[in-house]
């Protein structure tokens, strides 16, 4: 989508050429480097904060001093990585989305010996970067590598074409800001324990414990940076924002935002109080050993604190029960509404009215299946035990549902593309199989299962 490659269109479609140069495009190893990356520095910084808060208490607790060890190592090695994978990403995003870095950078105007805007506010409307504190030609020595060198400013596209200027701009300088803090505490880190004093000092832990969020926070300024510097273009160059939304109502949007928005709350509301828990919980070097001690079960009732009854409604076990029920309940609803179309799909009586049909579902189909796979998904993590004895008791039910749902999938994509009246009738029986077929596999298992 940002740096599109080997397709062609065809009739107003993208048809892709090579999967391998779709996947593998231009700017992959520069994202994948830095997303990977992003993520180690996030969890090094969420490790030593918990690890910081309980030396704070107890300067001699082993387990914290080996985490706090280990994730100042991981952020004294990986942030100056990743400054340099981020200037190299920089780099292609300038040969790829120039508008792009244009905003980032705050220059409006394409001019040779470009300063580099350290803070400023663009004002879009008069094209300019006001209070700008700058140091003259740097932007071009770090952009182009020469101090005479020609950056392109926005000047040089449509003002269509700009993205959100103000926030591409400082969403930049915050995810930049944070690399740099994180190169500092990597550095002071290191000093601190060359001299054997990295747990002596209880400033630099109270700023390791400061520090625990900034991954996330550098995190989404990067995709700030790179979705909205994007704008207008969904797919970069080719596709406005505008002509990909679907023909969908803003009530029905407004619904399932709202609906995403509620179940999102309560899975990430249960996890982030489960997390809380356990990181205010000292760490232990004596883990608790789960083959040890019968079935095996992510929270075990002996780590939560017993004998209250939040305690008892808050163990993990019965949060992630409620999960999975959500998500089987989020899938029976809404792909049950799928799967109702495919069954009544013979009852369209002509090729238009069997067309509306199926793009009544086209858009949402594949997302709705995404409640069973937060299911099944939950049930191996959270019940292992369950899942293995499930699964294999209603193994052939099961595949046969799976496949059922895959032959509705193809059917959705080829039977717009087969050009003959023969062809689209075997695309259409193969729908109405599917959806007969998953459906009935369901409440066979069901059935059972009750
Ligand atoms: C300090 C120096 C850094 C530089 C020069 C830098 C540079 C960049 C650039 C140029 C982009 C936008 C690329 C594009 O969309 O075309 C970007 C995106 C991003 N950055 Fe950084 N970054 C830095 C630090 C960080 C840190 C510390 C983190 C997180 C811990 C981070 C996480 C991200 C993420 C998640 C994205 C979006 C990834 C993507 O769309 O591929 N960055 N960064």
């Amino acid at each position: 989508m940002h740096t599109p490659t080997a397709f062609v269109i065809e009739a107003g479609r993208f048809i892709p050429e090579n999967w391998i140069d779709v996947i593998f495009n231009p700017s992959f190893p520069y994202r994948l480097v830095h997303m990977v990356l992003a993520a180690y520095l996030t969890t090094a910084f969420v490790v030593g904060a918990v690890a910081a808060w309980h030396l704070l208490k107890n300067r001699t607790s082993e387990p914290a001093r080996i985490m706090f060890r280990m994730a100042v190592l991981m952020a004294a090695v990986v942030a100056p990585i990743q400054i340099v994978a981020g200037d190299q990403h920089g780099l292609n995003t300038q040969e790829y989305q120039p508008a792009k870095v244009a905003a980032m950078e705050g220059h409006f105007e394409t001019h040779r010996g470009a300063p580099l805007i350290l803070f400023g506010w663009p004002d879009r409307e008069a094209g300019e970067t006001r209070y700008a504190l700058e140091i003259p030609k740097a932007g071009s020595l770090i952009l182009k590598h020469s101090l005479e060198g020609e950056v392109v400013g926005l000047d040089h596209f449509a003002r269509a074409d700009w993205p959100n200027v103000p926030i591409v701009f400082w969403s930049f300088r915050i995810m930049v800001g944070i690399g740099f803090l994180m190169l500092l505490y990597g550095l002071v880190g290191a000093v601190l324990a060359g001299r054997r004093r990295l747990f002596e000092k209880p400033l630099y832990l109270r700023w390791a414990v400061l520090m625990g969020p900034t991954g996330f926070l550098a995190i989404l300024s990067g995709w700030f940076v790179s979705e909205i510097g994007r704008q207008p273009y969904v797919v970069y160059g080719l596709m406005r924002t505008s002509e990909a939304a679907s023909p969908i109502g803003a009530p029905g949007v407004a619904a399932s935002l709202f609906g995403f928005f509620v179940i999102y709350m309560i899975v990430f509301g249960a996890g982030t109080y489960y997390l809380l828990r356990l990181m205010k919980r000292p760490p232990d070097t004596t883990a608790h050993h789960p083959a040890s001690e019968g079935p095996i079960r992510t929270g075990h009732p002996k780590t939560s604190v017993t004998g209250s009854w939040t305690a008892m409604v808050f163990d993990l076990p019965t949060i992630w029960a409620g999960i999975i029920c959500i998500a089987l309940l989020a899938y029976v609803l809404f792909d049950g509404f799928d799967l109702g179309i495919g069954i009544l799909f013979p009852l369209g009586r002509d090729k238009e009215e069997r067309d509306l049909m199926m793009n009544s579902v086209a858009p949402i189909w594949d997302g709705n299946q995404t409640w069973l796979v937060l299911g099944g998904g939950g049930l191996f993590a959270a019940f292992p035990l369950a899942y293995s004895i499930l699964l294999t008791a209603f193994y052939a039910p099961l595949i046969l549902m799976l496949l059922a749902l895959v032959l509705r999938g193809v059917a959705f994509e080829f039977r717009f593309r087969s050009e003959h009246a023969r062809t689209r009738r075997l695309w259409d029986l193969a729908f109405i199989g599917g959806s007969g077929l998953a459906t009935f596999t369901q409440g066979l298992m069901v059935g059972a299962f009750v």
